[in-house]
């Protein structure tokens, strides 16, 4: 256990330190005065990611390119591996992700092998496994089991919609609500979820890396609130004080024409709308708090996380990246 212990002297590797999630686990880390490697496709995207005077190394790399793994992980404790390939402006292009995926994390792992990393920590999605799991969530749970047969200690954390600016999913609800006063949707409006804020999602993972206990298991982790995908609409006007929406069910709108819709209303491309839409048919609820012995939050309730990510999307220019 001693070995999985972060020290001061430890540097830990960000991959996906551009996205979402991963620009603000850099800006937390920095807080902790956590020295850190930011791995990067396109370093220029990054430079700006960590806050002037941290401890934040950049290198160039790509999941899919072996070679600038290693070189990467050299002298690596621990890493965060915040990646997925999925997007694109068309459908067709993205039925590769799950297998670009899957090659990603045997790259990373067979690296981390040789570099002798001690820990990783991932976060995929919830969802229950078995043949009704959208290709997306099997994949995502797939990433995890591979990261897990590595000699480093995985922890896997495992989230619903993650409510926060410029998280897919989550501008995906935010335009359609915003946008539109009376909607009609597919039969998994009606799927039960258990959203997270963004804040509360970057705390569990800070709260991993500093707890050693927490290494090879795996956690749900969800916000306060649990309600359905009709429910969570309702309650996003309801939190922005927009007037009452209209949402009618729909049982022969397919996911192929719901995400074609969600292309020509919002601004998320097919490619990421269509496999998040295939998911809404799997109910992505917390099975335990368990995450709770170990890192100890206060859960951000639904309505503040909508507001904050309203207010930080409305504070200035470029923090979406829709
Ligand atoms: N967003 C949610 O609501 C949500 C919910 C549950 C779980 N999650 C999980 O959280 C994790 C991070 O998601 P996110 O929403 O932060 O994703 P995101 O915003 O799309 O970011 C993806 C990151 O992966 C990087 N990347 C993609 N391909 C790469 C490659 N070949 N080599 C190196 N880096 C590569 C991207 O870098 P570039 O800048 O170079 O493109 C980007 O930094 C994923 O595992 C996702 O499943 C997200």
């Amino acid at each position: 256990m001693d070995d999985l212990k972060l020290t001061s002297e430890d540097r830990v590797l960000i991959l996906g330190a551009t996205g979402f999630i991963g620009k603000r686990l850099v800006r937390e880390l920095a807080e902790e005065n956590i020295k850190m490697r930011i791995l990067a496709r396109t370093p220029s995207r990054a430079k700006d990611i960590a806050p002037k005077g941290t401890d934040a190394e950049i290198v160039q790399g790509d999941v899919t390119k072996k070679e600038t793994l290693e070189k990467a992980l050299e002298g690596i404790h621990s890493a965060y591996y915040l990646v997925h390939s999925m997007g694109g402006k068309s459908l067709l292009k993205n039925t590769e992700f799950a297998e670009k995926d899957k090659k990603a994390a045997k790259n990373f792992i067979s690296s981390a092998d040789k570099t002798g990393l001690k820990r990783v920590i991932y976060l995929g999605g919830l969802g229950e496994k078995g043949e009704g799991l959208s290709e997306h969530l099997q994949s995502r749970a797939e990433v995890g089991n591979i990261l897990s047969s590595g000699k480093a200690s995985a922890t896997i954390l495992r989230a619903a919609v993650i409510i926060g600016a410029g998280g897919a999913s989550y501008e995906m609800l935010r335009y359609l609500v915003e946008r539109l006063p009376v909607m009609t949707c597919p039969k998994w409006i009606r799927t039960r979820i258990q959203p997270i804020a963004l804040r509360d999602v970057v705390l569990y993972l800070v709260g991993c890396l500093k707890n050693p206990e927490t290494a090879g298991q795996t956690f749900d982790i969800g916000g306060p609130d649990i309600m359905t995908y009709k429910s969570m609409m309702v309650q996003y006007a309801d939190a922005r004080g927009l007037a009452k929406r209209i949402i009618i069910d729909l049982p022969f709108i397919t996911p192929s024409l719901s995400a074609y819709w969600v292309d020509l209303v919002t601004p998320i491309p097919s490619g990421i709308a269509h496999p998040l839409i295939e998911g809404m048919k799997n109910e992505v609820i917390c099975k335990d708090n368990r995450i709770d012995e170990f890192v100890h939050i206060q859960k951000t309730p639904f309505r503040e996380a909508v507001q904050a990510a309203f207010a930080e999307e409305t504070s200035g220019p470029g923090v979406t990246g829709f």
